[in-house]
């Protein structure tokens, strides 16, 4: 498979998606493009359709360019790259992708699909400085486009409340008032500006007995360290609740929500999502009849998440955590 990103539930993506003839479909996190050519190839399947795909990372884009054949300097970046089948690639944040795709006239969508978090070759780059596992600048953002401080900025200028209050809440640190503390003894005497002096210094914190694990794996001490200043950095929960909104507010009746999360606070952001609208009866039990006047605009398709199967666990390990949910709209 591609060196870039094995994209993950790729069958149970597209099951979810339901393609069909004519169809006009987003990929919200085109990273690689991994699942978008797999779309376009089923498009072309059934006789034809149209596919946008969004992402804030300009690495990102140029690769997926790359991939399906597209001009990444031209104007339009899209085109016809398959017999009856348009593809057309926007930058920018997905929580405005109604306006994004507003600027190309589409104003409806019969399936959008969101592969959140960061791509493997985000991951392994070491210059961009997301992970622990590469010395790299401790950078973590998505796009250097948009504003917002680098992780390196935020190590550096967070009050300490803030920043144990970001362990804790992102990264669901247990230590998160140890780990913060740290950070700011640590930054008063030498600014944490790698990504390897920042796993130094979490380590240092975390006591050695603490080790947890994760399916049985023991996971680096500096792991939700990470993800919590990734989150900040890249506002990625407000960009998923906004971005949500958008997709469901876009989707036709029939049109279908397709959402592959990685970590328990996204997970439970797209659940709610999706039960919000489900139309159950908010009234207090003890009203005789209801007055909330509750409307399904959603229809749960897969009850609970689906998550990878064993081949694909073996074959992709990154993928273990995967959860997909699927909605359709009524
Ligand atoms: C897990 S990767 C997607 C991989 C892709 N499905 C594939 O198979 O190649 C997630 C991608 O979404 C992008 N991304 C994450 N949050 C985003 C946001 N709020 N707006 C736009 N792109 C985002 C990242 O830059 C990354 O390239």
């Amino acid at each position: 498979m591609g060196g870039y990103h094995v994209p993950v539930m790729l069958r149970e993506s597209l099951e979810g998606l339901a393609l069909k003839k004519g169809g006009r479909y987003l990929d919200a996190t085109l990273g690689g493009a991994g699942h978008s050519r797999a779309i376009l190839e089923a498009l072309e399947g059934c006789g034809g359709g149209e596919l946008y795909a969004i992402d804030r990372d300009r690495e990102a884009i140029a690769e997926a360019c790359r991939v399906v054949g597209l001009e990444p300097n031209s104007e339009e970046r899209g085109g016809t790259v398959r017999p009856g089948v348009q593809f057309y690639i926007l930058q920018g944040n997905f929580m405005l992708l109604d306006r994004l795709l507003q600027q190309r006239g589409v104003e409806a969508l019969d399936g959008v699909l969101m592969d959140l978090g960061v791509s493997s070759h985000q991951l392994d780059a070491p210059e961009r400085g997301f992970s622990f596992r590469s010395a790299g600048p401790l950078d973590m953002r998505m796009s250097d486009q948009e504003e917002g401080p680098t992780a390196a900025q935020l190590v550096a200028q967070a009050p300490l409340e803030e920043l144990a209050r970001i362990l804790r809440y992102y990264g669901e640190e247990r230590f998160a008032g140890r780990v913060a503390q740290a950070i700011v003894r640590e930054r008063e005497v030498r600014p944490i500006s790698t990504t390897s002096h920042l796993a130094e210094v979490v380590e240092r914190a975390i006591p050695q007995k603490a080790g947890k694990t994760h399916g049985g794996r023991a996971i680096n001490p500096a792991t939700r360290t990470f993800q919590a200043l990734r989150i900040a950095v890249n506002r990625e929960l407000e960009s998923l609740q906004r971005g949500l909104e958008a997709a469901i507010g876009l989707l036709r009746p029939g049109g279908r929500l397709v959402v592959i999360s990685y970590h328990s606070l996204e997970d439970r952001i797209v659940k709610e999502a999706i039960r919000s609208r489900l139309g159950h009866c908010t009234c207090p039990p003890r009203v005789p009849f209801c007055t909330c006047g509750a409307q399904a605009t959603l229809r749960e398709v897969t009850r609970r998440p689906l998550t990878p199967g064993e081949e694909e666990l073996e074959l992709n390990p990154r993928s273990r955590s995967a959860k997909l949910r699927v909605a359709e709209r009524l």
